[in-house]
């Protein structure tokens, strides 16, 4: 048992000061101590995407960092978009095109989306090249790939 470290962090724009296990991954604070569940877990490789947010504005996978690495930063989940009554464009735009199936890798791969409209990338091929963090087993990504594309052709 190790002795717990305290940690302060900014999650969705929200402050939280807790007391953690040294070796708790970012993953696992974000779904078990702060109980947003919409961060998943795919994988034990660090290959499939699906545990994706944004730490301090840049896209990272939340399963290959300590908790504790993060003290003082800010970080941001699928949870700060749109929600069912009210959805963000990213969200819209895969609900438009077929974007998912089964939906598990779909909050990985908006917040990817997100990553490249931000790195302003607008070809088809260079969409494909960015996601390939992004394991999605039932859709063939042809949706994923059109419903990123509708999204950064959008005027915010
Ligand atoms: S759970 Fe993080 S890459 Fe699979
Ligand atoms: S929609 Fe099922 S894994 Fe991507």
């Amino acid at each position: 048992m190790h002795n717990k470290i305290k940690l302060e962090i900014k999650v969705n724009n929200k402050v939280h000061i807790l007391n953690i296990e040294p070796r708790l991954l970012l993953v696992d604070l974000i779904r078990k101590e702060l109980n947003l569940t919409g961060t998943h877990i795919g994988c034990d490789t660090s290959q499939c995407g699906s545990c994706i947010v944004f730490l301090d504005k840049k896209c990272i996978k939340s399963c290959s960092i300590l908790a504790i690495k993060c003290n003082g930063k800010s970080v941001q989940t699928i949870e700060s978009l749109g929600d069912e009554a009210n959805l963000h464009k990213v969200q819209k735009a895969f609900k438009d095109n077929h974007g998912l199936q089964c939906g598990f890798c779909t909050p990985g791969i908006i917040m990817t989306a997100l990553e490249i409209k931000k790195n302003n990338i607008y070809k088809e091929n260079e969409i494909r090249q960015f996601l390939d963090g992004n394991l999605c087993r039932c859709t063939g990504y042809h949706n994923i790939v059109k419903s990123i594309s509708s999204y950064i052709k959008e005027i915010e």
